[in-house]
């Protein structure tokens, strides 16, 4: 069975806990969805409630329009990879993808021929014979990966896969996996708290915050206009300041939209005064802190010839300029 995955009004209580709160997500036949949420806000529960392992208090799962959940996990054709592997580390690596094809019983050629299809897609040819203790942490992600996939699941469901994973790795796991998820075009659901990573994997990207999903949208949409203040800070940095001269106004200012000059430079007035406190150099940017008068510290961020370009540095009188700004309250006027 294909079709879109429908969550409608998800609520999960443990004891007086409520985790999922009538949660409400679609996701299209064969896109990848992201969810990003910071640590307890129930993620790992909504994609148990998908995969049948919890069941719900209220609300339908649907696929392709119909409802699975009087199905039991191992009929409802969904693939699921864990941050811990959980590889069977007595077996070799084509043994471990072809697992779940030896439960259903299916003919030897064809898992030999499936398995062998799966190590390639999945970069590993080569290490057939190797059993997981021989491989390194992103190698047996690659095999947890090809694992889940090797029964044709309607649905893959991603748990934070890469989060053991170092920096370089997990760049390029990550793409391999939106080429495969391109290439066999399952809907997948990918679980994780890091940002670039839900930017980068997602087709669409849902923000969950305590049981809810607070916004759903692309990269773009997300980055550019938050609905809210705690959307806003998930997504990329947000300074969250009174407005110079409009006290009461809180404001959001992405740190990208704020530009800084010596404040004794005459080709520039108005703006605000501030001290430039701190300078933190990120590689291709350059973070820093300014101190407004008024006290509020705002965080800006600039490119390197930029900032060369001004010649600045720490302890500066600066100038500074907001670009561009968002509100969330309504205002009274
Ligand atoms: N089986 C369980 N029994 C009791 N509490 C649970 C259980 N599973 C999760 N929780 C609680 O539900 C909340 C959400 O957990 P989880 O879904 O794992 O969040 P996330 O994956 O976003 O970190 C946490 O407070 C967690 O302690
Ligand atoms: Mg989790």
């Amino acid at each position: 069975m294909r079709g879109d995955i429908e969550l409608k009004g998800l609520s999960v209580s443990f004891g007086k806990e409520k985790v999922l709160k009538k949660l409400d997500l679609t996701v299209k036949e064969g896109t990848i969805m992201a969810i990003l949420g910071p640590s307890g806000c129930g993620k790992s529960t909504m994609l148990r409630v998908i995969s049948g392992l919890v069941p719900q208090n209220n609300g339908v799962v649907l696929l392709g329009g119909k409802s699975i959940d009087r199905l039991p996990p191992h009929r409802r054709k969904m693939g699921f990879v864990f941050q811990n592997y959980s590889l069977f580390p007595n077996l070799t690596v084509s043994r471990n993808i072809g697992f779940g094809m030896r439960m259903m019983k299916m003919k030897r050629r064809d898992i030999v021929k499936r398995v062998d299809e799966l190590v390639s897609l999945v970069g590993l040819s080569g290490m057939e014979k190797k059993r997981p203790h021989e491989l390194s942490g992103g190698q047996k992600q690659r095999v947890a990966i090809a694992r889940a996939l090797a029964t044709y699941p309607d649905v893959l469901l991603l748990d934070e896969p890469f989060g053991a994973l170092d920096a370089k790795i997990r760049k390029r796991i990550r793409r391999d996996l939106r080429s495969i998820q391109r290439e066999l075009g399952t809907t997948t659901i990918f679980v994780t708290h890091d940002q670039e990573e839900a930017f980068e994997v997602g087709d669409q990207i849902s923000v969950m915050n305590n049981g809810v999903i607070e916004q759903n949208g692309s990269a773009m949409d997300l980055y550019e206009r938050p609905g809210t203040e705690f959307v806003s800070r998930f997504v990329g940095n947000a300074n969250m300041i009174e407005l110079p001269g409009e006290e009461g106004r809180t404001v959001m200012i992405r740190p990208e939209d704020i530009s800084l000059r010596k404040w004794e430079d005459d080709d520039w007035t108005g703006g605000t005064k501030g001290k430039l406190a701190d300078l933190i150099h990120l590689g291709p940017l350059i973070e820093s802190s300014v101190l407004l008068d008024n006290g509020d510290t705002l965080t800006a961020l600039m490119s390197r010839s930029d900032f060369h370009l001004k010649g600045l540095k720490r302890n500066d009188e600066v100038r500074v300029k907001i670009l561009k700004f968002r509100s969330f309250k309504e205002e009274n006027i």
